[in-house]
């Protein structure tokens, strides 16, 4: 099937620019939410592969341990397909209070040789208003085939004094529909974004959001939400560590670890120098990430791994780092569609080797 995809499918996707080929691959994944029967089939081969046992985390059961990272999917219009890939979770978004419609184009740039991309996509999305109207036509938490989660982010009209009220406003609008919610606070895109990864914003900030969690699950006395945060791996262990004790503090979930870098890798001057760079070159850098907080949180802290994912054998890496589940976008770019039931596939023999 890889050779399919990548000798047939794959130069007629690439003669289209990188935005138009993102469009074009969410707009198949919608068409085959038309036709039940296929979708079906295709989740009855993939979802759950033979062997895999089921994985629990954060009160939540997950099919299998490869999730479709956040980015793909901004405006939750083909996450329910996903699954019929092998995605045994979907991260939608970045979603932020208000619509926004990103940077100027082109800001999607694809590097086959280096298995890479750089984006610069800046959030554009229809805001949580509109997504949870979306949302609310969708199977309801429970009555999902695979666990739902929703990334939201900063507007880029709010200023960065007034970033709590930016994400509390798209918690309360989402988090009926959110299996679980991740907070980004990571991505390259948005003017000062990353400086919320600072001590006293980032605590400020999480404790909100936790507090506005906490008084949701009492009103309606319902579980809290989990919540997980996503992190840059351009930061220094000792900014690493406060993040670690601010999650902890909080009560956050987990983390997912990480989104792209701002680092170019040696000779790649003909890059994109503005925007997030993924796929292969940003796989070490990740994994670093992932053993630190591991050890330095003595397991303690989930992990969902994200970063570089290109090959099967990567996926067992950030799981032998000590991530829980991992994430992959940019690899299927290069991959192909069937590169994460491969993943899932691969993650579940390792699996039944434990046992
Ligand atoms: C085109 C593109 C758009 C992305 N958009 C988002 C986004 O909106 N929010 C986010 O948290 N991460 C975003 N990401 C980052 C991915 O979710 C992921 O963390 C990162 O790309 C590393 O994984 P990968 O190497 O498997 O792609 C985006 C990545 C790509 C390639």
């Amino acid at each position: 099937m890889d050779i399919f995809y990548e000798k047939l499918l794959r130069p007629l996707f690439f003669t289209q620019s990188a935005e138009a080929a993102h469009n074009h691959a969410v707009f198949a994944l919608r068409l085959l939410g038309y036709l039940p029967p296929l979708k079906r089939l295709m989740e009855w081969r993939n979802l759950k592969p033979a062997h895999s046992k089921p994985l629990s985390l954060f009160g939540l059961n997950f099919p299998n341990a490869v999730g479709l990272a956040a980015g793909f999917d901004k405006n939750a219009l083909c996450w329910q397909s996903a699954g019929a890939l092998g995605f045994g979770h979907v991260e939608i978004g970045t979603i932020t209070l208000h619509a926004q419609p990103g940077n100027p184009k082109p800001r999607v740039f694809r590097y086959p040789e280096q298995e890479a991309a750089v984006n610069r996509y800046g959030f554009p999305n229809d805001g949580a208003e509109a997504l949870a109207r979306r949302l609310a036509r969708c199977p309801a938490k429970g009555r999902r085939r695979f666990p739902l989660g929703i990334n939201i982010g900063k507007s880029k009209i709010t200023p960065l004094e007034e970033a709590h009220e930016d994400y509390i406003g798209s918690f309360r609008l989402l988090a009926d529909y959110a299996d679980f919610m991740v907070v980004n606070i990571s991505s390259p895109n948005t003017p000062g974004l990353r400086e919320l990864q600072g001590a006293d914003l980032l605590s400020g900030l999480l404790g909100a959001l936790q507090a506005e969690n906490r008084a949701r699950a009492t009103r309606l006395q319902v579980a809290r939400v989990p919540i997980l945060l996503k992190i840059a791996p351009d930061i220094s262990f000792a900014q690493l560590d406060t993040i670690l004790g601010i999650v902890t503090e909080s009560g956050f979930d987990g983390i997912v670890a990480t989104n792209t870098t701002v680092e170019r890798p040696e000779g790649a001057e003909a890059m994109e120098s503005t925007g997030g760079l993924s796929g292969r070159p940003l796989l070490e850098k990740a994994l670093g990430i992932v053993r630190y907080i591991a050890h330095a949180s003595g397991g303690k802290i989930p992990i969902i791994g994200s970063g570089g994912i290109c090959h099967v054998k990567d996926a067992g890496r950030f799981m032998d780092e000590g991530a829980s589940l991992v994430q992959l976008y940019t690899g299927m770019i290069f991959r192909g569609p069937f590169f994460p039931a491969e993943v899932a596939r691969s993650l579940a023999w390792r699996q039944r080797e434990w046992v």
